[in-house]
């Protein structure tokens, strides 16, 4: 999830800051704000603690790190200043650090983005106006006020940017790194099992390696992720992860997630046939060889494939051991998706268990890929890749 400090400066439009923040966190941003002690003038800090994703700070001294600005100005994906008042231009052109969003400021090498907010006088003055050119050149986005109504009944230029314009420009800002932010990403991992009895259960060999890297890539590139699976493998602190067992399960967790969901990912390998009179009790080898007899389980994918909705992205994957293209295409036009991301799971260093995979990518427009053996986070973003290119970049997608 991308990282936003949101810095608020003391001017009346420091209460839109308020929305700033909640658009951005509605987005799928994890947002830091820092106050000024003008802001707090306007706003109390509660109400961005209250809203954003982590208490709101206000002094270079006496919070839960040691060296708070450098902390906030390394994390940051990017900084964004709204209200940017005359004094915090001045002070950051001149490079003076003298409160925790001004150090923060100086301590960071992620984009900075300042919405100026100020009365017409302040912001036509030259001082201003010299300040801003000398950030602009250090590579430092603005976005300029808009004309209206400003505080005391004044009309003019100096108003604070529309909410809405500063928080899709930071979504525009952060897509060169994380193209799926503000995108939800539901991703299925591992093999499902169907219980025979309290004790033994049908199975298969995924061992939920694929699954997890795509959760772990798409977080990385700005996702917010959703890891539906029955495995138990290093997972991202940030992936919203849900625990299940059998395909039933699966099919309610992915069902429930999947209509807000951009993009769906079928990396599980679920269970084709389950027991169909599972016993409550554990079968006693005393009672001779049980009989076990199956039903076919719900196809997920096609479900999915049947309740895509305009826009939306679902991607299955084809597990195969012969006549690979062949077989996933077949897949690919029955299940009604999008993408097919084909396997061989006969090889030995590509499918079940190891920490590599090659794949055949077959899209639903006729078009199609080869890669080569990839460690199972190249595939991922191979994947996502084509989940970026799908969706049309953050917030955006195709025309449906
Ligand atoms: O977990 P690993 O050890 O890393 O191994 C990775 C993997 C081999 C499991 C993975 O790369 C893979 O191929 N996953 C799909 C396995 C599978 O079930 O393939 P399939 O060809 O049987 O099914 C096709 C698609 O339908 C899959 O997306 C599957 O999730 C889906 N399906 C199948 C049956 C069912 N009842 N519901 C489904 O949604």
């Amino acid at each position: 999830m991308p990282r936003v400090v949101l810095g608020v400066c003391g001017g009346i439009a420091a209460y839109k800051a308020v929305e700033v923040c909640r658009r951005l966190v509605d987005a799928g941003i994890h947002v830091a704000p820092v106050l000024t002690d003008g802001a707090q003038e306007f706003v109390g800090a509660l109400t961005f603690s209250a809203l954003a994703s982590e208490p709101a700070r206000t002094s270079l001294f006496g919070g839960p790190e040691p060296i708070p600005h450098t902390y906030l100005g390394q994390t940051a994906d990017l900084i964004v200043v709204a209200p940017a008042t005359a004094k915090l231009l001045g002070k950051y052109a001149a490079g003076i650090s003298d409160d925790l969003l001004t150090a923060t400021l100086l301590a960071t090498r992620a984009p900075v983005l300042v919405c100026p907010a100020m009365h017409t006088e302040m912001w036509e003055h030259p001082a201003v106006q010299e300040n801003l050119s000398t950030l602009r050149r250090r590579g430092v986005h603005v976005l300029d006020p808009e004309e209206g109504r400003l505080a005391g009944g004044d009309v003019g230029a100096g108003r604070l940017a529309d909410p809405a314009r500063i928080a899709d420009e930071v979504l525009r800002l952060l897509a060169g790194v994380h193209p799926l932010t503000g995108r939800t990403i539901v991703v299925t991992a591992g093999g499902t099992r169907e219980a025979v009895d309290p004790v033994r259960y049908v199975g298969n060999r995924s061992s939920g390696k694929m699954g997890h890297a795509l959760a772990n890539v798409a977080l990385r590139l700005g996702a917010r992720v959703v890891l539906i699976t029955t495995a138990n493998q290093p997972v991202a602190a940030g992936v919203e992860v849900v625990a299940v067992e059998s395909a039933q399960e699966m099919h309610d967790a992915v069902m429930a997630r999947s209509a807000s969901a951009d993009a769906v990912i079928m990396a599980a390998a679920v269970a084709d046939f389950r027991p169909k009179a599972p016993s409550d009790h554990k079968i006693k080898k005393a009672d001779g060889v049980p009989e076990i007899v199956l039903e076919p389980t719900t196809d997920i994918l096609a479900a999915l494939g049947r309740a895509k909705r305009p826009g939306q992205m679902v991607v299955g994957f084809a597990a195969e051991t012969e006549r690979l293209r062949e077989h996933a295409a077949a897949k690919l036009a029955a299940k009604r998706v999008d993408l097919m991301v084909a396997n061989d799971v006969s090889a030995a260093d590509a499918g079940f268990e190891v920490d590599t995979n090659r794949a055949v990518l077959l899209a639903a427009d006729g078009s199609s890929a080869e890669t080569q053996l990839l460690t199972k986070e190249e595939l991922a973003a191979v994947v996502l890749a084509h989940v970026v290119t799908y969706l049309g970049g953050p917030l955006g997608g195709p025309s449906t």
